[in-house]
């Protein structure tokens, strides 16, 4: 069938909108997606109709929200292929994920003189909290680089993953490279030492990630507002035997079996990890944009997603002084790149003049910006919304830019 980008521009109430007197034109979906009207109905729905806290109250409507929100949670246990419910916990967001994990995980497995890897493409939120837990377990940070193209050195696995390596933490798909490592290597040497694997999936979701028990991750995080969910909703899916294993995180509320001022006993998965009221309503947003996108069909919007992204990288290249940054085989649809004799932030101004959104900074991924020399990039990403005619505004905007600011 083929995809109906008109139909689906309709969907996204947002996409009506005109910035500085120009159609919006939003390439900043590796930020934030835009929402279709069924998650902001729902929502909203929620917030009318439904709403009380869950797991806690005899009444009708505390019964019906509990209901739905573990319903989200195997909508999210589908979406990403996990086995069992328990292994699904929501959270505020990724960040708030990978921060549990490396708490909680460390305590448990992390010593003295152990050692875990980051790869040099890692968003902050997949480095600062493991040089947080290695600095409170006495444990060393090794760094896994990637060569000029934006690949992963998968020739260095060998040295850097070694028997005190516990945890390997790596990207599903670079958010300023755009790379889609191939983490089976990664993830076959980090099991063969006993290490543990936890991916960050917040691109990589939106762009054919997940499948987390075939592939073997042991830890996996994303957040629900890339995925044209609502913001302040995550995910985080651990293996079981893991979860069980570690201790809590936060307590509080609903995370509980007994309290006493002695000894406080605590609830069995998912609950021991979702200490105080979950965001209930984000958590069935969030299931309610992964029925949205599974109606459109995951491989027609990668497909649609693609096209577009093999478009903005010819034009885009072909711009006098223009250097794309990521140019690995396999990448999600985000394209980071400076035009010389520019300041990305300047360009970004002026893109922002003609209606046209993108990200320009570091984008929370300093070592990528050392490893090139530079102190920031433009960043465009591609959404499901996107269309060809925008990627000519934009390739049109840089080149209007680039003329202004020479
Ligand atoms: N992590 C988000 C980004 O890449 C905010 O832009």
């Amino acid at each position: 069938m083929a995809y109906d980008i008109e139909a689906i521009r309709r969907d996204f109430p947002i996409l009506e909108l005109e910035v500085n007197k120009r159609p919006l034109v939003y390439f900043d979906s590796g930020a934030t997606a835009q929402k279709p009207l069924r998650v902001i109905e729902a929502t909203e729905r929620l917030m009318r109709q439904c709403n009380a806290n869950i797991h806690r109250g005899v009444h009708h409507l505390s019964g019906a929200m509990t209901e739905m929100y573990e319903s989200a949670r195997e909508q999210v246990r589908r979406f990403i292929g996990a086995e069992h419910r328990e292994e699904i916990i929501f959270t505020a967001g990724a960040t708030a994920s990978i921060n549990l994990v490396a708490y909680a995980w460390s305590a448990r497995y992390l010593r003295s003189g152990d050692n875990v890897v980051v790869s040099e493409m890692e968003h902050h939120s997949n480095i600062v909290p493991w040089q947080l837990a290695a600095a409170r377990c006495g444990a060393e940070l090794r760094v896994l680089p990637f060569d000029e193209r934006g690949e992963l050195r998968m020739d260095m696995l060998a040295e850097l993953i070694d028997e005190r390596t516990k945890m390997v933490a790596v990207t599903e798909a670079s958010n300023t490279l755009g790379t889609v490592p191939d983490l089976e290597p990664i993830i076959a040497a980090a099991h063969a030492v006993g290490a543990h694997v936890m991916v960050d999936g917040c691109q990589g979701i939106v762009h054919g990630g997940g499948r987390v028990a075939e592939r073997g991750y042991d830890f996996y995080a994303f957040s629900g507002h890339k995925l044209y969910g609502p913001t302040g909703i995550g995910v985080l899916y651990g293996r079981r035997e893991l979860l069980d294993e570690m201790p809590p995180f936060m307590g509080g509320g609903d995370m509980v079996d007994k309290v006493t001022f002695a000894k406080t006993t605590y609830a069995p998965l998912p609950l021991k990890y979702e200490a105080g009221t979950s965001n209930f309503i984000g958590a069935v947003g969030l299931a309610e944009a992964m029925h949205y996108v599974e109606s459109v069909g995951m491989s027609a919007i990668e497909r649609h997603e693609m096209e577009l992204l093999e478009a903005m990288t010819s034009r885009l290249e072909a711009i006098s002084g223009l250097r794309i940054y990521g140019t690995a085989e396999h990448k999600c649809p985000i394209v980071s790149f400076t035009v010389d004799g520019t300041h990305p932030y300047d360009v970004g101004m002026i893109l922002d003049k003609l209606g046209i959104a993108i990200r320009t900074g570091h984008h929370c991924a300093e070592p990528v910006m050392t490893h090139f020399g530079v102190a920031g990039m433009c960043r465009a990403s591609i959404g499901m919304y996107n269309t060809m005619a925008e990627v000519e505004s934009l390739a049109r905007g840089v080149e209007r830019a680039v003329s202004m600011l020479r």
